[in-house]
């Protein structure tokens, strides 16, 4: 059995903290699998104290994960694979995601670093969408099962990511942005309700790529969507981390959605994430 990580949890339903672990591509073996037994318990787990990590080292701690994957349409901050969400170029996830849906294999766990933060606001929510499954009254579980969700990068990022409106009134900027985050047009389906694929709980997998629903109007996929959302969202289901330089988050992204908060003005604010490569989501049926 892989040796147990001293840590402190955090939320009812999610979120750990985990201490005495110097993050880099020299960890051994049993506390690596430490750290994804961790991962997939807590859904996202965080790592105080460590600003020695840099790309280099991020990448190589992230290879003892999983295999590190750039992301479709965003070219790498290094040239490699870490995506860079700098606030001060207009890029803020403050939408409800789970990371690059649009995509079949998407990604498996992201792994953030923080670098400059704001002197106030700017924190991450993360949701546990295994706990959300299951606080679902039993006819909506029945109900989800049977719904497949169609995820898409194409819609409006100026709009939906949080780009500050006097940029996302440049309708240059706006445009600009599009041609990055959609350079390619990705559609995909997925079933809503996501059988994971180490714990084999049931996740509720949708997120501001989810477009419509597969036989509903958008209308009606608009509505339905938001009745499941709300469960995700419950703040029961969440934790939220006030960040410091220096910390690490690492995220279930099978399991998790999250929301990077959008309250620190022009204050800058520049995180990097390692996304590690996924597998094609298997519903219910199998
Ligand atoms: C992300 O959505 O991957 C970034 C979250 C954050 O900026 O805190």
């Amino acid at each position: 059995a892989p040796t147990p990580l001293q840590l402190t949890r955090l939320g009812g339903r999610i979120g750990a903290l985990v201490h005495g672990v110097r993050l880099g591509g020299e960890l051994g073996t049993e506390t690596v699998e430490a750290i994804r037994t961790a991962l997939h318990t807590h859904k996202v787990i965080f790592f105080k104290g460590q600003q020695h990590l840099d790309d280099i080292s991020h990448e190589a701690f992230a290879r003892l994960l999983g295999q590190p994957v750039g992301h479709p349409t965003v070219p790498a901050a290094d040239g490699r694979y870490v995506f860079e969400l700098d606030a001060t170029k207009g890029v803020r996830a403050n939408n409800w995601h789970t990371d690059v849906t649009f995509v079949p294999a998407y990604p498996a766990a992201s792994i953030l670093r923080a670098i400059e933060l704001p002197p106030y606001g700017g924190e991450t929510v993360w949701a546990n969408t295994a706990a959300a499954y299951r606080s679902l009254p039993p006819a909506l579980k029945v109900f989800a099962e049977h719904l497949r969700g169609i995820h898409t990068n194409d819609f409006d990022y100026a709009a939906r990511l949080g780009l500050r409106p006097e940029l996302a009134e440049n309708r240059e900027v706006a445009e600009l942005f599009r041609q990055v985050f959609v350079a390619t047009a990705f559609k995909t389906e997925h079933p809503v309700v996501r059988v994971h694929p180490v714990t084999g709980e049931k996740t509720i997998l949708l997120g501001a790529f989810t477009q419509s629903l597969v036989g509903f109007s958008s209308d009606d996929s608009r509505e339905l969507i938001a009745l499941f959302q709300r469960f995700v969202e419950k703040p029961e289901h969440t934790v939220r981390w006030r960040w410091e330089v220096g910390d690490v988050a690492i995220w279930d992204n099978r399991a998790t959605q999250h929301y990077a908060v959008n309250d620190y003005g022009d204050e800058p604010r520049l995180v990097r994430r390692i996304t590690l490569d996924g597998d094609v989501p298997v519903g219910v049926d199998g």
